[in-house]
């Protein structure tokens, strides 16, 4: 276990922006004298007066001291030229995302700092080997990526290139931990974890919108409230821009040869084209401004609750809901049988992803009805619902009224494979099981990453864990067999852990 750098070691940070001021806070804060750069002076000035507002922010809301706030002050300098930073034990660079301005830093830097100064590097998307790859000792090259913004983002990804001493990756994920950060460390690749797994949360409900599965703001709302993700994905675009985000997904995309999984949208690429941006140019999915109405999210109006209820099968979702129904004193009879479903006029059972009209016709039943998957049963305020295009009203709006007497408000979605939540969630553990098959990182960084990294209500892996290895196989299965797109492809390691235990296959230990 290495050691974190000592608290009286000072840190540069190169570049004061806003990723370079938020780390010069962290580090101040926890203890080491901070030195500041930028080739705009200014930069630095503005940068400092931040951290002296935020000092204060914290002692205001009685979170720091207004001592422990004047010596965290006390620490923070202005540097003037590159040349102050020979005493650094740690330099992180955050200036602008170029590989050619980064290398050229790097080099300077090298001839002014001690030997054993570790050379860090915040970039969110450059390989950090290639970064590397012309120093005279790559080996202390490390990435350190924070997110934004750094004061409130646990989450540090510590980035080991192809020539990055061990050693050195140890000491800045004991640092980062010692800044009171949650460090995972990953292996250089396109995206690191975060920004590669968190693509299908975009993707998918930008392919939801494509082919007209509901609108932003429905999709957003069964997201959160049946997900149980902090924000929906499109005002998560629009909060992020579009600018940005696409040119990510664009990034990842060609840095993986053009691999379908990461295919851009052309719902997005049209937003961009129109400069719709999102919340900073005023319109994106959403409008914003004091006169923007706020859309609602599609509700289906009230109906009576089915006179006969049937739960058929024991499954931890189904149960849940079922003691929901019980609460509300409404009675439900059981009935052994192998596919978890009630019965209330029709066949209302949990997305594989099949549609509902395709598994209506292999089901030989007209009449089903599918729902998306629950974070919480016991808690979820919204479930959604897709009927088959065989399905009567009559066995819809049974559905319908049972969920709405179980507490949930009821939202319909077109009859997409996958529904919304299931098909994120089965995408975004297909790609962290990818990520952890190719040594990028561990199974339980994976998780720890987009939990405080994107703020995830659970992490990928454990929720696959939670929903079943072999669903979220069929999910996937289902999926790549509707849209026979290699987009949809299973992880091989989903495969290998089924087979070697077909019933308890789990990938957390
Ligand atoms: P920014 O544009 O706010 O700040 C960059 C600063 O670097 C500017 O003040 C600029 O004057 C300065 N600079 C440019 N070239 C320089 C050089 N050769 N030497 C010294 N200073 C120089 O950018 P931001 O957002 O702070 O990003 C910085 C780095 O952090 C980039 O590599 C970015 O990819 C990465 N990053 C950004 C995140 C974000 O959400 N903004 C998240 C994680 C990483």
């Amino acid at each position: 276990m290495s050691m974190a750098l000592d608290k009286r070691s000072v840190v540069a940070v190169i570049g004061s922006g806003a990723m370079g001021s938020g780390i010069a806070q962290v580090a101040a804060i926890a203890g080491h004298t901070v030195k500041l750069f930028d080739t705009r002076p200014e930069a630095v000035d503005n940068a400092i007066a931040g951290i002296v507002k935020a000092l204060a922010r914290l002692v205001e809301k009685g979170r720091m001291g207004a001592a422990e706030a004047d010596l965290a002050r006390e620490r923070v300098h202005a540097m003037r030229a590159l040349d102050d930073a020979k005493d650094a034990a740690l330099v992180v660079e955050a200036v602008v995302e170029d590989l050619d301005v980064k290398r050229t830093l790097f080099a300077k830097l090298e001839e002014v700092v001690v030997p054993d100064c570790i050379l860090a590097t915040n970039t969110s998307s450059i390989s950090v080997t290639a970064i590397g790859a012309q120093l005279k000792r790559p080996e202390r090259l490390v990435g350190m990526h924070f997110f934004n913004p750094v004061p409130l983002m646990a989450l540090v990804e510590v980035i080991s290139g192809l020539a990055t001493d061990k050693a050195v990756a140890d000491t800045v994920y004991a640092t980062a931990a010692a800044w009171g950060k949650n460090p995972v460390h990953a292996k250089s690749t396109p995206g690191f974890i975060v920004n590669r797994v968190a693509r299908p949360y975009y993707a998918e409900a930008l392919r939801l919108l494509l082919e007209q599965a509901a609108d932003p703001a429905t999709i957003d709302a069964v997201m959160r409230d049946c997900g149980g993700f902090r924000m929906g994905p499109f005002e998560l675009m629009d909060l992020i821009g579009h600018d940005v985000n696409y040119s990510v997904t664009q990034s990842v995309f060609n840095a993986y040869y053009g691999d379908p999984r990461f295919a851009p949208s052309i719902v997005q690429q049209e937003l961009v084209n129109a400069g719709f941006l999102g919340r900073k140019t005023g319109r994106g999915f959403y409008r914003y401004g004091d006169d923007a109405a706020i859309p609602q999210a599609q509700a289906e109006a009230a109906q009576p609750c089915p006179a006969q209820v049937t739960l058929v099968g024991t499954h931890p979702l189904f149960d849940a809901i079922k003691a929901r129904l019980h609460d509300a004193s409404i009675p439900v009879a059981t009935a052994d049988g192998a596919v978890p479903a009630f019965h209330a006029g029709g066949a209302i059972v949990l997305t594989d992803g099949r549609s509902a009209t395709q598994r209506a016709l292999d089901e030989r039943n007209p009449n089903t009805i599918v729902f998306d998957l629950l974070l919480d049963p016991a808690k979820a305020t919204r479930i959604a619902l897709a009927r088959a295009d065989q399905c009567s009203d009559a066995a819809y709006n049974a559905a319908v009224g049972l969920f709405q007497h179980a507490g949930f408000t009821v939202t319909r979605l077109d009859d997409v494979p996958g529904m919304a939540v299931m098909r994120t969630v089965a995408m975004l553990a297909n790609e962290a099981l990818d990520a952890v098959s190719q040594g990028v990182c561990s199974v339980a960084a994976v998780d720890i990453a987009m939990q405080k990294g994107v703020n995830y209500p659970r992490g990928p892996l454990a929720w696959a864990d939670a929903i079943g290895l072999r669903h979220v196989l069929t999910v996937l299965a289902n999926l790549g067999a509707a849209y026979g797109e290699d987009r949809y492809r299973v992880s091989p390691l989903l495969r290998r852990k089924l087979a070697a235990n077909p019933d308890g296959a789990r990938i957390h230990a």
